[in-house]
């Protein structure tokens, strides 16, 4: 079920130069998400089209999400205060599927990406194992959050300034040649997400990977969101918005 709603920014904090971190309430959108779905937000009166931000959190009659400024929607959404309105879609697209018969998850997610792990890792008890890469020391964020709610989180960074030094997706091979993993979820940049489905094919691992992509109506009718797929035929393409934005690795190619 999804619903259009003017919503009350309840939290508002600027984790890092640029990441907001907002919570909204509503009680129908926080009841009927699940992990890895999207809110489609108008961020404001000079926007014309909606910005697809993906949910962090949904809990007691609030959902939170994080997001980047990246252009004018995100910046106009930026200076919204608590107090204010916000007129969003959602909970919107297909999210990760958790099941109680994975017993060893691997979450993994890269930047922004990180921020649609964080309810997936909740609902997996505890028992995930995390990696989580950013670029730098300065854009690390959520670290504490993960810890608190996994088996395990490991943190590293691009440049080596913190943490492992070096790409994520290089840490969590290693990690992966001396233990068990049933399942491994992902959502971060196209080269990580490349990364993690060659590692998955090559270790017969099944992947969930999210899959972040221009939208348009976020609703499926207007096919600005299209992906490539391995079927041929009218099954070429699917649409990231509502068939995704989260799927099994071996039904996509990772195109740039
Ligand atoms: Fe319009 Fe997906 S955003 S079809």
């Amino acid at each position: 079920m999804k619903y259009n709603e003017l919503c009350k920014l309840v939290s508002k904090k600027e984790i890092s130069t640029g990441i907001f971190d907002f919570v909204i309430e509503s009680e129908n959108i926080a009841k009927d998400t699940q992990c890895g779905q999207f809110l489609h937000i108008n961020c404001g009166d000079g926007t014309f089209l909606r910005r697809p931000i993906s949910i962090c959190d949904a809990y007691d009659g609030k959902v939170r999400f994080i997001f980047e400024v990246k252009g004018q929607g995100t910046k106009d959404l930026a200076k919204k205060e608590t107090g204010d309105m916000i007129d969003v879609i959602g909970p919107l697209g297909h999210g990760f599927e958790v099941s109680d018969g994975v017993k060893h998850p691997v979450v993994i997610g890269g930047g922004i990406g990180v921020f649609p792990l964080y309810k997936l890792t909740k609902e997996l008890g505890g028992r995930a194992d995390v990696f989580l890469g950013f670029r730098s020391a300065d854009r690390v964020v959520m670290e504490k959050e993960f810890e608190q709610i996994s088996n395990m989180t490991i943190v590293g960074t691009d440049d080596g300034s913190y943490g492992y030094d070096g790409y994520i997706a290089a840490a969590m091979e290693q990690y992966l040649n001396f233990h068990d993993c049933d399942m491994i979820y992902s959502c971060g940049p196209m080269p990580m997400l490349k990364a993690v489905k060659k590692i998955a094919e090559e270790k017969g691992i099944k992947c969930q990977i999210s899959l972040e992509q221009r939208m348009g109506c976020g609703i499926g009718a207007c096919l600005v969101c299209s992906c490539e797929t391995v079927n041929s035929g009218a099954d070429k393409y699917a649409k990231v918005c509502t068939n995704g934005p989260v799927f099994y690795s071996e039904e996509v190619t990772l195109n740039d």
